[in-house]
């Protein structure tokens, strides 16, 4: 565990822990306050991702950032990160052993931002945050405390443009978070 950015991104910048090393051509550390109340966790970098070293900046990201600023939740107040670093193949969802291989530095990114909410972005963060017995379907829109934090599950944004149903629960769960936000001490 990295006490401070400087070492934990220092640490990052030539990990080859698992082997989502091979391919990249960026690492996608994080992006935005890191004294956020809010942090938003996500799979893992895309195309685009891995070409600019940030997350969220391809379509879904796009999309998620209409949504946020729509409702007064501004990228330079959260928190963005995912659950592994590095681009996964053709984008498919990473293997157990790279999501665990790449944990901790998560783990070191939520102590170190001290979030009070987090927002799950679909299957993936979910079973990897709060345990492989959730299920986004059931559990999106539904907030789950755990030490402190405050979890809400949603869709991930890349569902959202294939499913008009969808970006209404992401706008409601997005909704709640911005009221959570407004209602904290
Ligand atoms: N999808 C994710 O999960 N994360 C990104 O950074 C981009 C797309
Ligand atoms: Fe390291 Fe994470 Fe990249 Fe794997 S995905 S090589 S653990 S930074």
């Amino acid at each position: 565990m990295y006490e401070n950015w400087k070492e934990l991104e220092q640490s990052i910048i030539h990990c080859q822990k698992c082997k989502l090393c091979q391919n990249r051509t960026n690492i996608v550390f994080g992006t935005g306050n890191k004294e956020a109340k809010v942090m938003l966790i996500g799979e893992g970098p895309g195309a685009d991702e891995d070409k600019e070293g940030i997350p969220f900046v391809g379509k879904a990201g796009q999309l998620m950032n209409k949504a946020l600023t729509g409702l007064g939740l501004n990228r330079e107040e959260l928190y963005i990160a995912n659950i592994v670093k590095c681009r996964p193949p053709s984008n498919r969802v990473p293997e157990q052993d790279e999501a665990q291989a790449c944990l901790d530095y998560l783990r070191n990114q939520v102590v170190l931002v001290k979030p009070k909410i987090i927002v799950l972005l679909g299957s993936t963060a979910l079973k990897n945050i709060l345990g492989k017995e959730y299920g986004i379907t059931s559990a999106r829109g539904t907030w789950v405390e755990k030490k402190g934090i405050f979890y809400m599950p949603t869709w991930h944004p890349a569902a959202l443009l294939r499913d008009e149903n969808k970006k209404i629960e992401f706008w409601n769960d997005l909704k709640e978070v911005k009221k959570k936000l407004e209602n904290l001490v």
